[in-house]
């Protein structure tokens, strides 16, 4: 087939209305000479071609109807299997607006090598235009993105994971502002080359120029390198636009959560990624504390906006979920395994020999899989380290097959925010729950978070980095500007005479002296939140120490768990060594961040580190 594009052989359907993205459309479409260019409806005839094609070319493989009607399985290429924050690039006109925590190149610069990558990167494979809004389409808070890509695997997620399609274009009209993302799995086709189930490229670029709202993503297919509405648009470019504009984009789940009295509290909680946001969000509290619920908004990212009120609002600007699979199981997240029993696409899962899916921690392993990369896999290979399903193995699927969305999840005006969380993975040092005495306190707890690091980033795992706001890789301008922005927006909404939002700091992860987990976790976590309620009714159950105020033993509710005073006392314990070596490694990232690092964080660590000297 000849390269493509003319632009009469855009195909451009009447539609769409919108000259200035016919005319984007064409452009890239000269640029990486695509065979054909689609136009994505959003229509669910659409998303099963696309599924069959990808069966037909192995991308797919199909589950077993009467296990997991309307379900896919993938595999991707070995080397394609997670974030690859190393490759992750934040052009601004100058290094110091993107800040230390990221990687920077010159926009022209970067501009000249992405010209070069995306050249003919399309030849032989089919553009797709996907059409999405982040956030419910057509409201005042929502944004619309368009991401051209060469992967019917993109396509396919994007549909569940945004409002796509038609409806998109429709909204958008002849004048409408979109964010232009192009996405290549870098592969190019030569005449009559046969396509790999999963192709990618070595050389990889997830690459956002936030001046300009542009997002371009070259080599991988996987998750938030592909899926650009997720990481790059509602958290990078986003956080950058809501620098300017006065609001934030969080790394940050949303939940409801309803006291046995019927009073309903809105918690926003920020964990990095694979550190327990998806389980927090669909919590189902333990049978002894069966009078609260708690209700799902989002479960990985949230947009938050002053209201008019001087209150906090959140909303999700995403439509579905892309969950870590290995360690969900109906006792973990009862909530997550109910979503997953039809319309799922899998990646990087176990299949079994009845055509159902499994991974480790989904219960008790069969005695025979394929395994992740497509081998032979027993219990025996489990018992000798090999795992059946990538460790950052995923599921994609709508938030509407939640059981416990909230009533309302794509409400435009959001839910009101009683109080913040932050949380990382430390196996030692940071107690299960503290309090900030105030919201400075607060900022600092977030801009100090540290976390062992996961699966879900490329690179060695169970590294302690810090990861202020969970935000790491994820803000889209310099980090200490982040900070200064939380403090700003709260004395703005301190001096209209607003009651700012709690700020908590947990950690369910302290481990013992042979490395497991002292603190249960999951559903058991509804002790912790049912105390942070409390809190935030103005009880004053608890205790102040010298990072903040903590529950006492007699303060949680332990009807129904069996949870020693001794151990309670390991997972709550400030140790004054441990803490004065963390209030140290704190200097070091402010001296990496002392570029325009508001000045209370400092004298925050310097009040904290009198309490222990
Ligand atoms: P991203 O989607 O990567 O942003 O992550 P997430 O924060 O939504 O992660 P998720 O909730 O999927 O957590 C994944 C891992 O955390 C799994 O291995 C879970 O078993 C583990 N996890 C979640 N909650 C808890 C908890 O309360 N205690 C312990 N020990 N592990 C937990
Ligand atoms: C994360 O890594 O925080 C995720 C998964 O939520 S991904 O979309 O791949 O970024
Ligand atoms: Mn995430």
């Amino acid at each position: 087939m000849s390269a493509v594009p003319s632009d009469q052989r855009l195909n451009a359907p009447s539609w769409v209305r919108n000259k200035k993205l016919v005319a984007w459309v064409a452009q890239i479409a000269r640029l990486t000479q695509p065979d054909r260019v689609q136009w994505c409806d959003g229509s669910q005839e659409e998303y099963d071609r696309l599924c069959a094609e990808m069966v037909s070319a192995g991308t797919l493989k199909r589950l077993n109807p009467a296990k997991r009607p309307n379900s896919f399985l993938a595999w991707s290429d070995p080397s394609d299997v997670a974030r690859v924050e190393d490759r992750t690039y934040i052009c601004t006109p100058s290094k110091e607006e993107a800040g230390p925590t990221n990687n920077w190149m010159d926009p022209a610069a970067m501009r000249g090598t992405l010209n070069g990558l995306f050249a003919g990167s399309m030849r032989g494979r089919t553009m797709y235009v996907v059409p999405f809004s982040m956030g419910p389409l057509g409201s005042h808070i929502a944004h619309i993105g368009v991401e051209l890509s060469d992967s019917p695997y993109v396509v396919v997620n994007m549909r569940m994971m945004t409002r796509m399609g038609r409806a998109v274009c429709d909204v958008l009209g002849e004048q409408g502002e979109f964010v232009p993302c192009v996405h290549s799995v870098g592969k190019p086709l030569a005449a009559g080359e046969k396509d790999v189930p999963w192709p990618c490229n070595p050389t990889k670029y997830i690459v956002h120029f936030p001046q300009t709202r542009e997002i371009w993503s070259y080599g991988s297919g996987y998750g938030g390198n592909a899926l650009l509405g997720k990481k790059c648009f509602a958290l990078r470019i986003a956080s950058y636009m809501g620098r300017d504009q006065g609001w934030l984009a969080e790394h940050m789940l949303i939940l409801g959560v309803t006291s046995p009295e019927g009073k309903k509290y809105h918690v926003a909680a920020a964990f990095p990624s694979a550190c327990g946001k998806t389980n927090f969000a669909m919590l189902i509290p333990p049978p002894a504390l069966n009078g609260w619920k708690v209700s799902t908004v989002g479960e990985d990212i949230a947009w938050i906006k002053p209201g008019r009120d001087g209150r906090l609002y959140a909303i999700n600007p995403e439509a579905g979920c892309f969950g870590v699979a290995p360690g969900t199981s109906e006792k973990t997240n009862f909530n997550a395994m109910a979503m997953l029993h039809k319309n799922v696409i899998f990646t990087n899962v176990a299949l079994t020999d009845d055509g159902d899916v499994w991974w480790e921690g989904m219960g008790p392993a069969p005695a025979h899989l394929i395994d992740w990369q497509g081998k032979d896999w027993t219990p025996d290979d489990g018992q000798a380290g090999r795992k059946a399903a990538h460790p950052n193995a995923r599921f994609t699927v709508a938030a509407s097959q939640c059981p416990s969305i909230d009533p309302d999840w794509e409400n435009p005006q959001g839910v009101p925010i009683d109080a913040f969380v932050f949380g990382g993975r430390r196996s030692t040092t940071v107690p299960l729950i503290t309090e900030a005495r105030t919201w400075t306190e607060g900022v600092y707890m977030a801009a100090t978070m540290g976390s062992e690091t996961t699966a879900a980033q490329a690179g060695a795992q169970g590294v302690l980095r810090r990861d202020p706001f969970a935000m790491l890789p994820f803000c889209g301008y310099n980090m200490a500007e982040h900070f200064a922005h939380w403090l700003e927006l709260g004395e703005k909404l301190a001096a209209g005479g607003a009651s700012l939002p709690k700020i908590f700091c947990v950690n369910w992860f302290r481990t013992d002296e042979n490395g497991k987990f002292v603190w249960p976790g999951f559903s058991e976590n509804m002790r912790v939140l049912a105390w942070m309620v409390e809190r935030i009714k103005g009880g004053t159950s608890g205790a102040e120490h010298a990072v903040g105020v903590t529950p006492r033993y007699e303060d949680l509710n332990w009807t129904g768990l069996d949870f020693t005073r001794d151990q309670f006392a390991r997972v709550t314990a400030v140790n004054a060594d441990e803490w004065r070596k963390e209030l140290d490694s704190h200097a070091d990232l402010f001296k990496q961040l002392s570029h325009n690092l508001p000045p209370q964080l400092e004298s925050t660590r310097q009040t904290l580190a009198q309490r222990f000297s």
